[in-house]
């Protein structure tokens, strides 16, 4: 599919993308290598203590000043403008695919970090750092965004609490809910999750508890004060699609892990525990460490196992408070995600015990291609069987801005094109519904009225996160 405008790319210094390459990124680099100094440092400590485990120490620290080093040269190419380098075979997936583009934007004059195509350079930037442990003995299982994505996370539990009472609340109405209140609480569910998009860390690299506190609130009022910033709701069409749905199978192509993840769950929980249309969701993770803060296999299992850990909360945000009403509220609601999980109600599209950059035929075929750099409208040619499973599904929902930004090839179209022809050849493919916080350039089905009085107003709302957008598509009908 040839989208008749290019891609967003950094030669624009006006654009996120600029930032993104002169800013953003080198801090996230940097946060690597400090994690990963911290780790060594630890290391050199302990070595110093009688009976340590010298060798496999030794070993650990000498591969960590090997990825320092390699993360240190990444920072010093790409603020120098230099050519991407091919990503090494280090026996994962995908690296022939970005290899093969690399190759042709090297032909096009447009394979530097000030002139590729974003949405390419950014996958491409995830896919590396991935080589750099790939290729050790010692790192090949770290994640250097977990205990940022887990201490986020833990910092979370007021929201999460709330949300957790609400949803026992709503068990106790279970039998008193007609079409009309369901229709409401199916649209807090939404904007639920739609909000919960906002807690990002690639993007917000600096939270306070407060911040979080602030992004997350969950309350009725806060809801309402945000509806505003919806610049395209679908809402209804999606309400009557599933009404329409007996038993059907939702998926999540999940974006970020912890908050996030949370309220993915709980929608994935409302849908199959208090209506009779869902049955059955399938999540889908990332291979690999992904755009920070992305949902890996390992941390689906974490979420939950943490969510059930009565310290979880506390050690993070203080003084353990003992068990309270919401704590077992929530404590009842995630040992239900668990059965689920166990009888297969919730399932993630590849084994829930892979570890990072696994490999496997399931793993091969369903979860590989999100790592890729690929827009959405290739998925029918490069990975079929996905497709084919996706064609199954009732619902894919597509979490957050990268997937948005997949969905509409990050191309520049103009604000006023409609969804359905800004995701090319995916659309009619199967019922899509994208809830994305605004965190791009890329924005489309929106008035274009609407649009230049925003930009007019100097806000910069097409990145900001203060915007959102619900954007649902039917299948075509065969
Ligand atoms: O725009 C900032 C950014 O980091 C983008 O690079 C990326 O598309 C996005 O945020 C990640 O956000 P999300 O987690 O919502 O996909
Ligand atoms: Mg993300």
């Amino acid at each position: 599919f040839e989208p008749p405008h290019p891609p967003y790319d950094p030669t624009d210094k006006t654009g996120f993308s600029y930032e993104t390459v002169v800013k953003r990124w080198p801090v996230i680099i940097t946060g690597v290598i400090d994690q990963i100094h911290n780790v060594c440092h630890k290391l050199s400590l302990e070595l110093q203590r009688p009976n340590a485990e010298k060798e496999t120490a030794e070993a650990k620290v000498a591969e960590g000043k090997v990825i320092i080093e390699k993360l240190s040269k990444l920072k010093y190419q790409m603020g120098r403008d230099h050519p991407l380098e091919p990503i090494p075979a280090d026996g994962e997936g995908q690296v022939e695919t970005y290899n093969l583009e690399l190759q042709r934007l090297g032909e096009a004059g447009k394979n530097t970090w000030f002139t590729a195509p974003w949405l390419y350079a950014e996958c491409y930037l995830y896919r590396l750092l991935r080589s750099f442990c790939a290729a050790t003995t010692h790192w090949n299982n770290y994640d250097p965004f977990l205990s940022q994505k887990v201490s986020t996370f833990a910092q979370s539990g007021t929201s999460i609490l709330k949300i957790a009472t609400s949803m026992h609340e709503l068990e106790s109405e279970k039998d008193a809910l007609n079409s009309e209140k369901l229709g409401i609480l199916f649209s807090e569910m939404v904007q639920m999750c739609l909000w919960g998009n906002a807690t990002d860390l690639s993007l917000l690299t600096h939270l306070s508890p407060d911040d979080i506190a602030h992004l997350q609130s969950v309350g009725k009022e806060a809801q309402a004060a945000r509806q505003q910033f919806i610049l395209k709701d679908d809402q209804s069409q999606l309400w009557e699609h599933i009404q329409s749905l007996k038993s059907g199978r939702i998926d999540f192509v999940l974006d970020n892990a912890g908050f996030e993840l949370f309220t993915d769950l709980v929608f994935a929980d409302f849908l199959v525990s208090f209506t009779p249309y869902v049955s059955e969701v399938q999540f889908h993770p990332k291979l690999i460490p992904w755009f920070v803060s992305d949902v890996t296999p390992a941390d689906f299992s974490q979420t939950l196992s943490s969510l059930l850990d009565p310290s979880f909360f506390s050690r993070f945000a203080g003084p353990n408070e003992g068990s309270t009403p919401s704590s077992e509220h929530l404590k009842h609601m995630v040992t239900r995600w668990k059965n689920y999980v166990d009888e297969g109600v919730f399932k993630l599209s590849v084994p829930l015990a892979t570890p990072l950059g696994g490999s496997g035929s399931e793993v091969d075929l369903f979860g590989s291609f999100w790592t890729s750099p690929w827009p959405y409208w290739n998925l029918k040619d490069y990975a079929p069987e996905l497709f084919s499973a996706l064609q199954e599904s009732s619902l894919v929902v597509f979490k957050g801005d990268l997937n948005y930004r997949k969905l509409t090839g990050d191309i520049q179209w103009p604000v006023w094109t409609p969804f359905a022809t800004a995701i090319g050849p995916l659309a009619g493919s199967f019922p899509i519904l994208s809830l994305r916080t605004n965190k791009a350039d890329i924005v489309v089905g929106v008035d274009r009225e609407i649009a230049e009085k925003l930009d007019e107003s100097g806000e910069k709302w097409r990145v900001n996160g203060r915007y959102a957008l619900i954007s649902f598509l039917e299948a075509s009908p065969l």
